[in-house]
């Protein structure tokens, strides 16, 4: 069976996942009201994340992803992972690390990471994405979408509003 790459992710609504310094304090604009991601974690087999997610994660202290393999790619050396943590140094072309995770009977990943989304989403590799907009405008910071070489269409396939303000829609990618 083909392996499905999500992305579930928040941003400001002007397109931010995080501020330049890393730091995401805005995404409690929309109060922090659960959106679906617990709901969405537990369909995923692995998450797919870049070194600097990762390393923001670290530095969170604990360990956010439970018991998840959790496929981390640089290619540098990674910083060392908590004890309780299943974390997997991976490089390479996206092509050949989605193969790599078929080939172990990974049926659906997570990606995440502004840079790591926009190479997969570049490589034609992301099914579907869940972007969940929080009510603020932070001016600069690390965006989601990047620079593309032709027009990736979407298929809307719903929207979410919050009481809060979250603002959440999902697409299906390229049908
Ligand atoms: N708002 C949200 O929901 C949300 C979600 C996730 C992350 N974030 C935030 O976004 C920021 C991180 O995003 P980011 O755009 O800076 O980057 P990122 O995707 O987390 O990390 C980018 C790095 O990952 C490595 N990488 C990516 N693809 C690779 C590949 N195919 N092979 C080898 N290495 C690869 C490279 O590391 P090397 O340089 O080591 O080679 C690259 O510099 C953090 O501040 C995080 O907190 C926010």
């Amino acid at each position: 069976m083909a392996l499905l790459a999500s992305v579930f992710v928040g941003t400001s609504v002007d397109g931010f996942i995080a501020r330049l310094d890393g730091t995401f304090d805005f995404l409690d604009a929309g109060g922090s009201e659960p959106h679906g991601y617990e709901e969405f974690m537990a369909t995923v087999d692995a998450l797919v994340i870049g070194r600097n997610t990762y390393e923001v994660v670290l530095a969170f202290g604990g360990w956010a992803y439970g018991n998840k393999p959790v496929f981390v790619l640089s290619t540098h050396p990674l910083a060392p992972a908590p004890a309780e943590a299943i974390v997997e140094h991976m490089s390479g072309d996206p092509a050949d690390i989605v193969a790599q995770l078929t080939a172990r009977g990974i049926q659906h990943i997570y990606v995440d990471g502004g840079i790591t989304i926009q190479r997969f989403l570049r490589a034609g590799l992301i099914q579907r994405l869940i972007i969940t907009r929080v009510p603020v405008l932070i001016g600069s910071g690390i965006p989601l979408f990047g620079a593309l070489p032709h027009d990736i269409l979407l298929k809307h396939v719903a929207t979410r509003q919050y009481t809060g303000g979250l603002v959440q829609s999902e697409y299906t990618v390229g049908v």
